[in-house]
């Protein structure tokens, strides 16, 4: 056990989930409760990704996989889209020194091809600069839906098959877990446990094939009011869980 001293909160750290996905939902309602504009929210939400990736690598998370852009928003409004993809280029530019500091290394998982010129560049340019670092990897989910990932994993299986690399009986979880973004997390690409901010309970196209066995933990908190604390206290909520994985009981 150890005490993180400022917030009293007493974390098992044999049991720190190596994989943590979040939902970063609440941004909008964050805004309109204080009269301003959704994009405050995001802006405000954009720092709290700072405080909760600092937060996971000082615990020793392995992954932080944060779902910031799907397929589906790009049905929101053109100016908060505009704002969401500014996003990177001013989080990156401020935070990647900070992130190197931590040993941090930034990946990327979504259709990168179609961001705007410039926020995929912002993105490649941290991937790049942090691809020494060997701490944990802070995966961002941008332009990524589950069902999208699926599909293409399925035509990628299919042209090996019809390639002669792969005899359809050799199609297996592990084939089918390597054809997805998440591949090159190799043991990793599983979340332990998914969090969802804000209050809403659904999972919105996220790692479906992933979540087979991942806990779930929804909070109320919209994602701009999650602090450091509140998200130790979301792990601890983890560490009170009891995981089977089908079976009678973990330890
Ligand atoms: C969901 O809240 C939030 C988003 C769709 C955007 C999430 C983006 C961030 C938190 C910033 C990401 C930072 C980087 C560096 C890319 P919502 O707008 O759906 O909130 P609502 O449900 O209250 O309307």
């Amino acid at each position: 056990m150890f005490l993180n001293s400022k917030e009293s909160i007493s974390l098992d750290v044999n049991n720190v989930p190596k994989h943590v996905a979040i939902i970063m939902d609440g941004n909008g309602r964050w805004a309109q409760k204080r009269h301003l504009p959704r994009i405050a929210g995001h802006k405000k939400g954009m720092n709290v990704v700072e405080d909760v990736t600092i937060a996971a690598s000082e615990i020793g998370v392995k992954v932080l996989t944060l779902y910031a852009f799907s397929t589906e928003n790009w049905k929101r409004p053109e100016d908060e889209v505009n704002y969401i993809m500014s996003l990177p280029e001013k989080f990156f530019d401020k935070f990647v020194p900070k992130l190197i500091e931590n040993n941090v290394s930034v990946r990327v998982m979504g259709l990168i091809d179609q961001l705007p010129a410039s926020t995929k560049k912002a993105v490649d340019d941290a991937v790049s600069k942090t691809s020494h670092c060997t701490g944990m990897i802070l995966n961002f989910a941008l332009n990524y839906g589950s069902r999208m990932e699926i599909t293409d994993a399925v035509k990628k299986i299919s042209q090996q098959v019809k390639d002669n690399q792969l005899l359809p009986s050799e199609i297996d979880e592990k084939i089918i877990d390597a054809n997805l973004m998440t591949g090159y997390l190799e043991e990793l690409s599983d979340p332990d446990v998914v969090i969802r901010t804000s209050g809403e309970e659904r999972i919105s196209n996220f790692l479906l094939w992933q979540i087979a066995y991942s806990e779930f933990i929804f909070t109320d908190i919209l994602w701009p009011d999650i602090t450091k604390n509140s998200f130790l206290n979301l792990i601890l909520e983890y560490q009170s869980r009891n995981r089977r994985f089908g079976g009678l009981k973990n330890k």
